[in-house]
């Protein structure tokens, strides 16, 4: 097994800090969602994909059950490239189809969270002895190109992160990703669909406050890495439903006015009371939408599953 990393603390000391010195001086404020994931905030969105009102991962789950098979076959996958891959909880189910299949080699886990990957890439390359796993730490939206290209590839990107992507950064990512493919590699991609508001927001608010406390830890983040003094506790979670672009919002908003100072930065901002600062989009998705993306980026869509519910697509797309 090997730890390939693209994210050494110099990069990304200097990502972070280059996001949040330009979201806090942006009017409005802003941050990236890739911030929330340290140790602590993996651990959170574990628990969210547990939550009774979060549906995405079981779906997900459901439609990978029902279709690894086919979808080991379809491709004729060796290497399983996945995006993003976190605890890596759904990619048993497609190793262990590719493994059916009798075409599996390798497995290439790619995530920001050095602590997470090293875990889920321990984890898999002692459940499938023989399996060659790379693991890459690396930002799926800049490192693209330096993926390993070994083997037939399927790169697997689950759970709904394209959703965090604006439309214009999904374009560009789809393009570069579709570059780096060669004929015969293959790309699934999991993404939530658009359905009643009611459900999306709860989904994003869940009664027990476990998205509220995934929200709040970009804050502690910052204080750590950065020095900062932020009071996540004066930030209120909001989650909303913005029906003009198919996304939902994750904000925070400051319960009074605050002034909060970035050590590590040299920069001092203040927050009006009730300023809402935006730190997550996660775009839903229309079935036709979906596959026009796609084409638009090259690919030729091969398979296109829900769930019987038809609250989650999964799509296999060829190069
Ligand atoms: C990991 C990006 C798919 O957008 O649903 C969950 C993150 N944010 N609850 C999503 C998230 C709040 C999640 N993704």
């Amino acid at each position: 097994m090997r730890v390939i990393s693209h994210l050494d603390r110099d990069y990304l000391r200097q990502a972070l800090e280059h996001d949040v010195t330009t979201g806090l001086t942006s009017t409005p404020k802003w941050l990236p969602p890739k911030w929330f994931y340290d140790a602590t905030g993996s651990e959170l969105f574990s628990r969210i994909t547990r939550l009774p009102e979060y549906y995405p991962t079981r779906r997900e789950l459901a439609i990978l059950r029902a279709r690894a098979a086919d979808l080991a076959a379809v491709s004729g996958a060796d290497t399983l490239v996945e995006l993003g891959s976190g605890t890596s909880e759904k990619t048993v189910l497609l190793l262990d189809a590719l493994s059916a299949a009798g075409t599996l080699r390798g497995y290439t886990p790619v995530d920001v969270d050095a602590v997470t990957l090293d875990a889920a890439a321990h984890r898999l390359a002692g459940r499938y002895p023989g399996l060659t796993v790379r693991a890459v730490c690396a930002d799926f939206e800049r490192h693209l190109a330096l993926l390993p290209r070994n083997g037939r590839r399927m790169v697997a990107f689950l759970g709904g992160t394209i959703g965090n992507l604006e439309p214009a950064a999904r374009a560009v990512f789809l393009k570069e990703l579709r570059a780096t493919l060669r004929p015969g590699d293959t790309f699934l991609l999991g993404a939530d669909l658009v359905k009643d508001r009611g459900r999306l927001v709860a989904a994003y608010d869940d009664s027990a406050g476990v998205t509220a406390a995934f929200n709040r830890n970009v804050l502690h983040v910052i204080n750590r890495e950065l020095d900062a003094d932020f009071e996540p506790d004066a930030f209120e979670h909001v989650a909303l439903y913005d029906e003009r672009h198919d996304w939902i919002e994750m904000r925070l908003r400051a319960s009074r006015e605050m002034r909060v100072r970035v050590g590590g930065l040299g920069l001092e901002v203040s927050f009006e009371a009730g300023e809402e600062m935006r730190t997550e989009i996660s775009a839903k998705f229309r079935p036709e939408g979906l596959r026009m993306e796609l084409e638009t980026a090259g690919f030729g869509v091969r398979r296109h599953y829900t769930d019987p519910a038809g609250d989650f697509a999964l799509v296999l797309a060829e190069a």
